[in-house]
């Protein structure tokens, strides 16, 4: 079932035009070959708006991580197209791929994935040295770790941080760049309750207020609430829930 898949209006309408969000379009991704091999996307349609966070649920391998890493230009599909930021990911070469996942595309990683020797402020700054030459001019490294609710705590380590602590510093590093499209795994699964609310809030937030089609993978249903949609995936097919 993928016909109920398209959002009926994006909390934020204003700068589609500039930044159209993440288009997945009869998406299907094959692991693996002969008689081992694992159909982990099947025709999976997905719109996500700028503005828009979407989360989806769904059991253990039932091909969650595997549409992120296909939203994301990680992985390349073995049919259809994703269109990000207006242009079709699936259509590019794998250096303009990479180009375009450095420009339009922040990653959180259920782990945080940061950097043990470099401070929380250092993490923001690293990204922002590798981007493409014409790239957005990004955002204050500072200013988004006090967005965070982290200012206090730019010059500690990640060792220095708690779980949730590391997960704003990884959310702040994501967004640094100015993404169109933010794509988190996970990001509560090591958080108590309070801890959970206050990340997935400060997605939904984030997004919304700087018009980033971001999509979340959880399997809190506790945070539901917090999302503008809610995508159920079983088997590698994805289907709309709310
Ligand atoms: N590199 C790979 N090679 C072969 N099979 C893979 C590979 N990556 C994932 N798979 C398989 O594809 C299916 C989907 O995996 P995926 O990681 O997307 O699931 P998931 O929904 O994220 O699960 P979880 O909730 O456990 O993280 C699973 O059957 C998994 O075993
Ligand atoms: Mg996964």
């Amino acid at each position: 079932m993928t016909g109920q898949t398209t959002p009926t209006a994006g909390p934020q309408e204003a700068g589609a035009t500039d930044r159209p969000g993440l288009v997945m379009e009869g998406v299907g991704l094959r692991h693996g070959d002969g008689a081992e091999t694992v159909q982990a996307l099947d025709d999976v349609d997905l719109v996500v708006r700028p503005g828009e966070l979407a989360a989806i649920v769904g059991p253990s391998g039932a091909g969650k991580s595997s549409l992120l890493a296909v939203a994301g230009g990680l992985a390349r599909p073995d049919q259809g197209t994703v269109t990000l930021a207006g242009v079709d990911l699936t259509a590019a070469g794998g250096r303009a791929r990479a180009k375009l996942r450095r420009e339009h595309v922040g990653f959180v990683f259920q782990s945080g994935n940061l950097i043990p020797a470099l401070s929380a402020v250092d993490q923001l700054r690293l990204p922002m040295r590798f981007r493409p030459r014409r790239a957005r001019s990004g955002r204050d490294p500072l200013a988004l770790l006090e967005d965070v609710g982290m200012a206090g705590k730019a010059d500690r380590r990640p060792h220095q941080l708690s779980g949730g602590e590391r997960q704003r510093v990884g959310i702040a590093r994501a967004l640094v760049t100015e993404p169109s499209v933010l794509l988190v795994d996970e990001p509560t699964a090591a958080l108590d309750r309070a801890r959970s609310h206050e990340i997935v809030r400060l997605l939904a937030r984030e997004a919304g207020q700087y018009g980033v089609a971001a999509i979340m993978v959880t399997h809190d249903h506790d945070v539901l609430e917090h999302c503008d949609t809610v995508y159920e995936m079983i088997d590698g097919r994805l289907t709309a829930l709310a």
